[in-house]
């Protein structure tokens, strides 16, 4: 089988998970139970899974000249992927976490360098998209980043595959650039145009895969979920490297589901990312 190589643009910062019993209601303190740093971010995320899935991994990303830019960097090279970081004047970006006792997660994300991830940067990475089966991307980056990323990515004829998070209206015509889209349930709404091919994440529901006309519901695999936090991340990016290995979009949504069921089962997102291993 080909070893798939996929690139993704992303935000990478540190994310800080605090443990909680319920949500606030507004103007209540609560005291977390626990607490976890790691290096995070939806783009950041997907490479990883993509790497432990079996993929040859670049994650482009812009970083402050910090810490916890460094600590990204440092993370990707321990994973066995390439780091393209473009260090910009200001801070690394950073994600606070709550999760509650069921599992579900409430994020907020200062975006700070990765929102100045330019077009000039990526474009500077001809080479590797010219060497890509697959380029992954999302909304955590500036749009300019990734219409230099699609101008590259079409150019050397490499699939398109777009994790629309944060979820925001877009044009048909950007939509079509795409391959296949993967939105969770509001995101889908939030986007707000059809396309030929779109799985849509249904949490503990499972899928919905639509090809071209075809609509098939694939149920969730049954799992205990501990922490649902990255699940979509690892859902995108098992499908992008089951794509990338020549597998048809249900059979790579199939697999996609496998790995992120995996994921929920364990806390926070780098320890719970599966091996592909784990799913044989
Ligand atoms: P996040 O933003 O937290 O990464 P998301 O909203 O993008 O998540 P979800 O739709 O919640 O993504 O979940 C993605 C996929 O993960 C689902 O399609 C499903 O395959 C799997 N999944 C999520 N929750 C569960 C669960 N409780 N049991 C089994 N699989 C789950
Ligand atoms: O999709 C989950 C991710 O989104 C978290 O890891 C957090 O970093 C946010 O960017």
């Amino acid at each position: 089988m080909k070893r798939p190589v996929i690139t993704i643009l992303g935000l990478c910062g540190r994310s800080v998970f605090l443990q909680v019993n319920h949500f606030h209601h507004p103007g209540e303190t609560l005291h977390a139970s626990a607490i976890h740093i790691e290096p995070g971010g939806k783009g950041y995320n997907q490479a990883v899974a993509a790497a432990r899935l079996g993929a040859e991994v670049h994650f482009i990303a812009a970083c402050g000249e910090d810490e916890d830019g460094k600590a990204c960097s440092e993370f990707l090279l321990e994973e066995g992927i390439a780091p393209h970081i473009q260090i910009v004047k200001d801070a690394t970006a950073f994600a606070s976490i709550l999760t509650d006792e069921n599992g579900e997660n409430q994020v907020t994300v200062f975006r700070g360098a990765a929102d100045l991830l330019s077009a000039d940067f990526v474009s500077s990475l001809e080479p590797v998209f010219e060497k890509s089966d697959i380029v992954l991307l999302n909304f955590e980056v500036p749009s300019a980043a990734n219409e230099a990323a699609i101008v590259l990515a079409e150019k050397h004829g490499v699939k398109l595959i777009l994790n629309p998070a944060p979820a925001h209206l877009c044009s048909k015509e950007f939509i079509n650039h795409f391959f296949c889209i993967t939105p969770n349930e509001s995101e889908s709404k939030m986007i707000g145009t059809e396309t030929d091919r779109e799985v849509i994440t249904l949490g503990s529901k499972g899928a919905l895969v639509k090809d071209r006309g075809v609509e098939t519901y694939l149920p969730a695999v049954k799992v205990t979920a501990k922490d649902t936090t990255g699940a979509g991340d690892c859902f995108t990016a098992a499908l992008a490297v089951a794509i990338g290995e020549g597998k048809d979009l249900l059979e790579a949504a199939r697999f996609a589901q496998k790995a992120a069921a995996k994921s929920v089962e364990q806390a926070f997102v780098m320890p719970s990312l599966p091996y592909r291993y784990m799913l044989e």
